[in-house]
């Protein structure tokens, strides 16, 4: 499907619910027409001076009509206006077909999604800490894990094999704009594993059967935290491709905790030395 022109620039009033751009909109809330597109959407002015702030240039704005006459929705709408993006001023029956139901917002943009080349072992920031996410299931983890991430500085976050899309709205939402500031890149497992036997640094796995806590390592940097699916958890071809398997003790009668949770315990455990206040 070729890609739709949305780069004419200047403000439109759209009352009509058949309008062709808040039927592509909408249509950004399914995954196939994201993949056709390359397109995605994110609520919210915060979120939005988040993607200016991170370079970002949206495609189209559509805003609550009035609700941009001044401040940081006017600052807004010129910035994408200067980007040559569509503003559309849309009724209110319009907005609340385009906006989330909980929590609806007066804004939101559409952008290009972006995917970034993978790392390559030997160049990788003798610093950083890298997060790789096996087959993650699901969207909201997925958007806690890239607010994380982007909260200790993490380098990047891969997506190993047949994961969750990111720019699905509910991973763009619960990242609350750090979808905008997080390189994201995809990976097979047979490129990830080519991957992890270069790394220069630790390749943490985490998992339930590790004899190693997980606060009494030390990581080698760089590093690579690899975290299991929500379902199976680490597979064994991927725990086979870590240097060092650590686990989060429990006292409880659970089996284990949640992705996200794990995942913001131990990027902070191997950040400890580097965040400051
Ligand atoms: C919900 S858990 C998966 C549980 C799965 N049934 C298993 O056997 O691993 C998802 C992922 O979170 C991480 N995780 C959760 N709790 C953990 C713990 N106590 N120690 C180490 N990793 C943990 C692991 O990466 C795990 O693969």
């Amino acid at each position: 499907m070729p890609r739709p022109d949305t780069r004419t620039a200047g403000v439109r009033a759209i009352t009509s619910l058949q309008n062709e751009r808040v039927k592509l909109i909408r249509s950004l809330e399914m995954r196939k027409a994201r993949r056709e597109t390359g397109l995605f959407a994110a609520e919210g002015a915060a979120v939005l001076v988040t993607a200016r702030e991170a370079g970002w240039r949206p495609r189209m704005l559509a805003f609550l009509a009035g609700s941009a006459q001044s401040g940081v929705p006017r600052g807004l709408v010129a910035w994408g206006e200067a980007a040559g993006a569509e503003c559309l001023e849309v009724s209110e029956a319009v907005l609340g077909k385009l906006a989330a139901k909980d929590n609806p917002q007066t804004m939101l943009g559409v952008f290009e999604q972006r995917w970034a080349p993978e790392p390559q072992a030997a160049a990788v920031a003798p610093d950083a800490t890298w997060l790789a996410l096996e087959e993650i299931r699901d969207p909201g983890n997925l958007g806690t894990i890239l607010r994380t991430a982007d909260a200790v500085g993490a380098g990047g976050v891969i997506l190993i094999g047949n994961a969750v899309d990111p720019y699905a709205r509910e991973s763009v939402r619960a990242s609350m704009g750090s979808i905008f500031n997080v390189g994201l890149v995809r990976m097979s497992v047979e490129r990830f594993r080519a991957l992890a036997a270069g790394w220069p640094g630790d390749v943490v796995g985490t998992h339930l059967e590790a004899a190693e806590d997980f606060r009494k390592a030390s990581y080698r940097a760089p590093t690579l935290l690899v975290m299991g699916s929500e379902g199976p958890g680490l597979s064994p071809q991927l725990a086979a491709a870590c240097s060092r398997l650590v686990k989060i003790p429990m006292a409880g009668r659970l089996d284990s905790l949640n992705l996200a949770v794990a995942t913001a315990l131990v990027l902070y455990e191997i950040r400890r030395d580097r965040l400051r206040l």
